[in-house]
């Protein structure tokens, strides 16, 4: 495992367009390929937008965190919030991991299992709950990642990205597990 220098930051409404940047960047640098481009253009310009990072960076139930390199450039960030999973057994008041995103150069440093740890600490910030992550059905990598903190497959669903519909699993952690 290699080291980089980095830190991790809450968001605010101020970083509405640095989040968009680096959503953006880390989605299509991770999953671009597998587009039509009008459909990735149109998933950008909806869910990417600053627009849409303010409305969720306002949202006092969601949270979004940046992750800086030494020299203060984005490298990566995460979205948590109220779990909106199609699965029957989810219940308000659970949690979900929505994005958790790193640029491919600063992969297996350990940069994310501490991101997750941000991201499952707020979640849990008034104790114990089950939480989800949705993720694509043939990302082995960040399956065996989430495997490895607590989260198991319980469920499947298709994600939307313009026209095009990705097969994803629905993970779940129950409360209590580390
Ligand atoms: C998933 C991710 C956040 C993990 O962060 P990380 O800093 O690489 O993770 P750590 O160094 O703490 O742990 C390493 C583990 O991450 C996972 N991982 C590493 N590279 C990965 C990649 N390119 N894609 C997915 N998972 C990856 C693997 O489980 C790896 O361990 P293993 O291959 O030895 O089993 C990061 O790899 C990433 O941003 N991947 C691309 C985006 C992504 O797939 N996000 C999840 C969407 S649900």
């Amino acid at each position: 495992m290699s080291t980089i220098g980095f830190s991790i930051r809450r968001a605010t409404v101020d970083d509405a367009a640095l989040m968009s940047r680096i959503a953006s960047e880390t989605f299509v640098e991770t999953f671009g390929h597998l587009y039509p481009a009008q459909d990735l253009q149109y998933f950008l310009d909806h869910s990417y937008s600053t627009a849409a990072q303010r409305d969720s960076l306002a949202d006092p139930a969601s949270a979004m965190w940046l992750v800086e390199d030494a020299h203060g450039a984005a490298i990566g960030h995460a979205y948590a919030g109220p779990c909106g999973l199609p699965h029957a057994a989810a219940r308000a008041g659970d949690g979900e991991l929505k994005r958790l995103y790193l640029l491919a150069r600063t992969h297996n440093a350990g940069v994310g299992s501490q991101l997750l740890q941000a991201a499952l600490d707020w979640l849990q910030r008034d104790g114990p709950r089950t939480l989800w992550v949705g993720v694509w059905s043939e990302n082995l990598g960040a399956q065996r990642f989430y495997a490895r903190h607590g989260f198991e497959k319980v469920g499947e669903y298709e994600f939307p990205v313009g026209q095009t519909r990705d097969h994803e699993f629905i993970l779940r952690r129950r409360p209590g597990v580390a």
